[in-house]
């Protein structure tokens, strides 16, 4: 069985007291009735980690971090490494988000070492891939994200990979309110799994959870969490409401 997970991307969201109010929320909503299986993670902007961290204590949420340099350490101004992370025992890190590939230039190339600095300090990496409009409407979606899988995670060794979480996001569902339909959903996840099939073999393609971002929300993430290939979503603008994230991890049991 393939671990389920809901994450929430607040992005750059939130003063400190509205992130300590809304983890305060979620923690609250958070009832007996989620299934313990299922990790819900909530992706904070990085001064917020170690305060949320802390404040989550033994519930069963977990914090996780929103990008980390390709560097350990060094004159980066401005960045934040992996062994940070690791340093504030933070088990998750979102890696190449579109907005981090759009505004940030962030390359397959790039993201291939950011993910390799993210495992070598014992975090799961949330690798996110995904068509814009335009790739999408010409027909070549399939052909992009494959090429977005291959050049960040396929030097991967089998039991590297088998670590890594995959979050198909297409950018045009990304905050637009226009979410994929569940066909389409579960025909890209079902090509990323072939996709490693191909190139890792069924066992290890069967345990990497692959989630689906975009414009996730509580009257659709039931149906879409019941793809078979779908195993959680990554959720940026419901994330921001506790009711309507609690709604949305409910949808995945
Ligand atoms: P959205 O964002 O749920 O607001 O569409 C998803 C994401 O960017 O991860």
């Amino acid at each position: 069985m393939r671990t389920k997970i809901v994450a929430g991307n607040w992005k750059m969201n939130k003063t400190l007291i509205e992130a300590t109010q809304l983890t305060s929320e979620v923690m609250t909503l958070t009832g007996a009735e989620i299934n313990g299986e299922t990790k819900i993670v909530l992706c904070v902007p990085f001064p917020y980690l170690l305060s949320t961290k802390n404040q989550l204590g033994n519930s069963p949420l977990l914090v996780g971090a929103q990008n980390c340099s390709e560097h350990d350490s060094g004159a980066y101004t401005g960045e934040v490494s992996a062994p940070m992370l690791k340093s504030m025992g933070i088990p998750y890190v979102i890696l190449g988000h579109s907005e981090r590939r759009q505004y940030f230039g962030e390359d397959g190339k790039l993201l291939a070492k950011k993910v390799d600095k993210a495992l070598a300090n014992a975090i799961i990496p949330i690798f996110c891939c995904g068509e814009p409009l335009d790739v999408r409407e010409n027909g070549t979606h399939e052909t992009l994200v494959r090429t977005q899988v291959e050049a960040s995670l396929f030097h991967l060794a089998a039991d590297a990979i088998r670590k890594v979480v995959i979050a198909y996001e297409p950018v045009w569902a990304i905050g637009t309110g226009k979410t994929a339909s569940t066909q389409q959903a579960q025909d890209m996840h079902a090509v990323i799994r072939k996709l490693l099939t191909t190139k890792y073999g069924e066992a290890v393609a069967q345990s990497i959870p692959i989630l689906y971002g975009g414009s996730v929300k509580p009257d659709n993430a039931k149906e879409l969490f019941e793809c078979p290939d779908v195993d959680g979503g990554l959720v940026g603008g419901a994330s921001l409401k506790a009711r309507d994230f609690i709604e949305i991890v409910r949808g995945i049991n």
